[in-house]
C-alpha cells in the first residue's frame, strides 16, 4: 500500500473545503512545564519468564541442578537394561553455593546420560553458532562424552565431543552449529564406554546475543527495549522484589559475581497463580544487578532500582520485618548507591570496578519497597527515607501508593506521603479501556507543589484486572495513548511513566496483557508497544498549551490532546487521539508560529477495536508514517476514526 498517498488524502490543509469539526490552538509562544527527559520508561520483571527463559539468553534450565526437584527440566537418557546410572549428588561439588550435579556411570559400551527440554524447548537457528560449557570431572575410566542438539523432530541437528576431562573440576566447552531453525530443540549430553563422569553448570548460549558478550541478554528483546529510547529502567519488578516470604525476596547482593556463584531462588510467579502455574520457574540470577545496570547504559536509561523495604508481598504473607531490625534493608540501600556511584576506592565502588566497571552508573532514581500499602509502609519508608536522605539527598526516592489508583490504601498512602514530602510517589492502575479513557485528566487537578508522580504500572486490561482472557488489542493501546497524553500534558507533575509486565514468553507467561511477546525464536510488538514508543520517541522539551472549541460533545470528550515543544528540532509535536468510531475533522492553530517547516505524520489505526498483533503476523497494527507539510500555522488535519497521530513539524516563531 502506497501509505504516503494513504495518509496525505486524510489530510487537507485550510484551502481545501472539509469543513472543521473542531479547532485545536496551540500556544507555540507559552511554553509551559518542562517536561523530564526520562519521562518514558520501561517496567522489567522476571514474569513470563521475562529474565529467566526469556532476556537471559541461557538455553539450558535448571543448568546447575538447584531446582528443589534436581533433575527438573532434565530427563535421564538410561538404556532400559540398565548398564548404568544417573544420579544427583552434592559431595565435593566444584561450587559450595550451588552444590548438587549429577553423576553419569556407565557400566558397558553405553550410550547413557541425560537431556534437557530448555525453557518450553530450546529455540535454534540455522547458521548460527551455540555455545556449549559444562563443569566436569572424571571419576574413573575413560568415556567418551559427547554433546548432541536434536530437533523438535528428534533430527540431529549438531553434535561435539569433548575429550581429555580430568579428575579434577574443569569448565569444558565446545561450539555447535545447527543444521536446521528449530523452536522446539532439545539438547542431550551422552556418556559412551565404561566409566564415570561428574557434571555441572551445563549451559548453552547462543554466540550472537547483545553486543555478543559471552553468557549475555538475547539480542532481539534488548533491541526491542533500545528502540523504545527508554528515559529509565525500572528493575528487578514489581512482586518479585517482596518475596511471598521475606526469605524468598530479592536481594541484590546476591546476584553479583561469577553466575555459578549465583544461588538459584524460587521465582515468585512460580505458584502465585494457579491457573497458570509454573513449578519450573526460578531465578538463576544470571541476569543480576550489575548486569541490570549494564543494560540501563547500553539502551541509554536511568537505572531504577527497587528495594525490599522490609515487607514481603502484601497478596501473600505479609510478612514485616520489625522497625528494630531494618538497618539490614537499609545498609543494602546505602551499599547499592555505593556500588552504582561510589569510587572506586570505596568497598562496594571496588566491587563494580571488579566487575569491569569502574565508572560509576550515575543512578539518580531508588524505589523503597514495591506495591506495599498501610501505616506498615509509611513506617518502614519513613525510617529508609530518614537514613538516605540525610547520606544520600541526591537521589530521589521513589515511594509505594498501593496496587490502585483509587481506593483507600492510595488515599490512605497520599495523606501520609504529602506531609513527609515524599519526592515521587509510585501509582499503578491495572483497568478496563474506559478508565484510561476516563482518567486522561486525572492529573490535571493534582497539587503542583505536593509530591510528583511516577505512573509506574499501568495497562489496560480487555476483560478485567489479571484476566487470563485479557489481550493486547487496539482498544487497550488507543485508551493508553488517551491517557497519555494527560500524563505528558501535566508533565510538571508526573515525571516518569511505565507499561506493565514487560515480556511475556508465549508458552510460558502468567499475566496477560504484556508489551513484548515471544517465543523461543520470535518477538512481537504490541499495539500498545508502539503507543509507548510514539510518546517515548516524540518527546518533547516543554509542554505546549493547547485548547479544544467547536467540537461536538462527543468528539470533544473523545478528542484527546497533548502538544510539547523540541527545542533541539524546533519541532512542535502534536499527539491526537480520536477515540470515536468516526473521523473528526479539525483546524489546528499554531498560534505564535509565523512559517511551518516539513514535518511528518504518524497514525497508528485499526477500524477492528479487537485487533491484535502475533507472532504469525506482527505487524497487524503498526504506525504509518508519512510526510506531513502544511502550508500554513494554521491547517486542517482529519483525525482517522479509533487512531491515534503524531505530527511532527518544524516551526518558525
Ligand atoms: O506487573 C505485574 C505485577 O503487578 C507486579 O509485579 C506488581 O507490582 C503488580 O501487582
Amino acid at each position: 500500500m502506497n501509505f504516503k498517498f494513504c495518509f496525505s488524502a486524510l489530510v487537507s490543509f485550510a484551502a481545501a473545503t472539509l469543513a472543521s469539526a473542531a479547532t485545536l490552538t496551540v500556544d507555540v509562544a507559552k511554553p509551559g512545564a518542562t517536561i523530564n527527559p526520562a519521562m518514558w520508561g520501561i517496567f522489567f520483571e522476571d514474569i513470563n519468564f521475562g529474565a529467566d527463559g526469556g532476556l537471559y539468553a541461557e538455553l539450558v534450565k535448571n543448568r546447575g541442578f538447584e531446582f528443589p526437584e534436581p533433575l527438573m527440566g532434565w530427563a535421564k537418557l538410561v538404556p532400559p537394561k540398565g548398564s548404568g546410572t544417573v544420579t544427583v549428588r552434592d559431595d565435593k561439588p566444584f561450587n559450595a553455593a550451588n552444590p548438587h550435579y549429577v553423576r553419569v556411570q556407565s557400566e558397558f559400551d553405553g550410550p547413557i546420560g541425560l537431556s534437557n527440554e530448555g525453557f518450553r524447548g530450546i529455540g535454534l537457528k540455522q547458521g548460527e553458532s551455540y555455545n556449549f560449557s559444562a563443569r566436569i570431572r572424571n571419576v574413573s575410566g575413560t568415556p567418551k562424552l559427547t554433546i548432541r542438539l536434536y530437533g523438535g523432530d528428534g533430527a540431529v541437528l549438531d553434535s561435539l565431543e569433548l575429550k581429555n576431562v580430568t579428575g579434577d573440576w574443569a569448565k569444558y566447552e565446545g561450539a555447535l552449529h545447527p543444521n536446521e531453525t528449530s523452536a522446539k530443540s532439545w539438547l542431550a549430553v551422552i556418556v559412551e564406554g565404561k566409566g564415570t563422569l561428574d557434571l555441572d553448570f551445563i549451559s548453552l548460549f547462543p554466540a550472537q546475543t547483545w553486543k555478543n558478550r559471552a553468557g549475555g541478554l538475547r539480542a532481539d528483546m534488548v533491541q526491542a527495549l533500545a528502540d523504545l529510547h527508554p528515559g529509565f529502567l525500572r528493575f528487578p519488578g514489581g512482586c518479585i522484589v517482596e518475596g511471598k516470604v521475606l526469605a524468598t525476596r530479592y536481594q541484590w547482593k546476591n546476584t553479583l559475581g561469577p553466575v555459578e556463584e549465583r544461588k538459584v531462588l524460587v521465582n515468585r510467579w512460580n505458584y502465585e497463580f494457579l491457573h497458570r502455574p509454573a513449578p519450573d520457574y526460578y531465578q538463576s540470577f544470571g541476569l543480576g544487578f550489575f548486569e541490570y545496570f549494564q543494560l540501563c547504559e547500553d539502551i541509554g536509561a536511568q537505572p531504577l532500582p527497587i528495594l525490599n523495604c522490609g515487607m514481603a508481598c502484601q497478596f501473600n504473607s505479609s510478612e514485616l520485618c520489625p522497625l528494630d531490625q531494618l538497618d539490614t534493608y537499609i545498609q543494602d540501600a546505602i551499599d547499592l548507591i555505593e556500588f552504582a556511584n561510589g569510587a572506586v576506592t570505596t568497598p562496594w565502588g571496588a566491587k563494580r570496578a571488579a566487575l569491569g566497571h569502574p565508572e560509576p552508573f550515575n543512578m539518580k532514581l531508588l524505589g523503597v519497597g514495591n506495591e506495599q500499602w498501610g501505616q506498615e509502609y509509611i513506617d518502614r519508608y519513613t525510617k529508609f527515607a530518614e537514613a538516605l536522605k540525610a547520606r544520600h539527598p541526591e537521589i530521589s526516592l521513589i515511594s509505594a501508593a498501593g496496587p490502585s489508583p483509587d481506593d483507600t490504601r492510595f488515599k490512605f498512602a497520599w495523606e501520609k506521603l504529602v506531609p513527609l514530602h515524599a519526592d515521587i510517589i509510585d501509582e499503578h492502575s491495572y483497568a478496563k479501556p474506559e478508565w484510561f479513557l476516563d482518567s486522561a485528566h486525572r492529573y490535571d487537578a493534582y497539587d503542583r507543589h505536593g509530591p510528583k508522580v511516577f505512573m509506574g504500572e499501568y495497562a489496560a486490561q480487555s476483560v478485567s484486572t489479571v484476566n487470563v482472557k485479557n489481550r493486547n488489542d487496539f482498544e487497550c493501546a488507543l485508551s493508553e495513548a488517551a491517557f497519555l497524553t494527560g500524563l505528558e500534558r501535566n508533565a510538571d507533575v508526573v515525571r516518569m511513566a511505565s507499561y506493565a509486565p514487560l515480556f511475556a514468553h508465549i508458552d510460558a507467561w502468567q499475566w496477560t496483557p504484556n508489551l513484548i511477546w515471544t517465543d523461543n525464536l520470535r518477538i512481537m510488538r504490541t499495539p500498545n508497544y508502539h503507543v509507548q514508543s510514539l510518546f517515548s520517541r516524540n518527546r518533547g522539551d516543554q509542554v505546549l498549551p493547547v485548547a479544544i472549541s467547536g467540537a461536538s460533545a462527543t468528539e470533544s470528550k473523545r478528542t484527546y490532546a497533548s502538544v510539547v515543544f523540541d527545542a533541539a528540532t524546533n519541532e512542535v509535536i502534536l499527539k491526537l487521539v480520536n477515540a470515536t468510531a468516526a473521523p473528526v475533522k479539525n483546524t489546528v492553530n499554531l498560534a505564535g508560529v509565523k512559517t511551518l517547516k516539513h514535518g511528518t505524520l504518524t497514525v497508528l489505526q485499526s477500524d477492528d477495536l479487537v485487533a491484535v498483533n502475533t507472532l504469525d503476523n506482527p505487524t497487524h497494527v503498526s504506525p504509518r508514517v508519512s510526510e506531513f507539510a502544511p502550508a500554513a500555522p494554521t491547517f486542517d488535519l482529519t483525525l482517522p476514526a479509533n487512531s491515534f497521530t503524531v505530527v511532527r513539524v518544524g516551526v518558525v516563531r
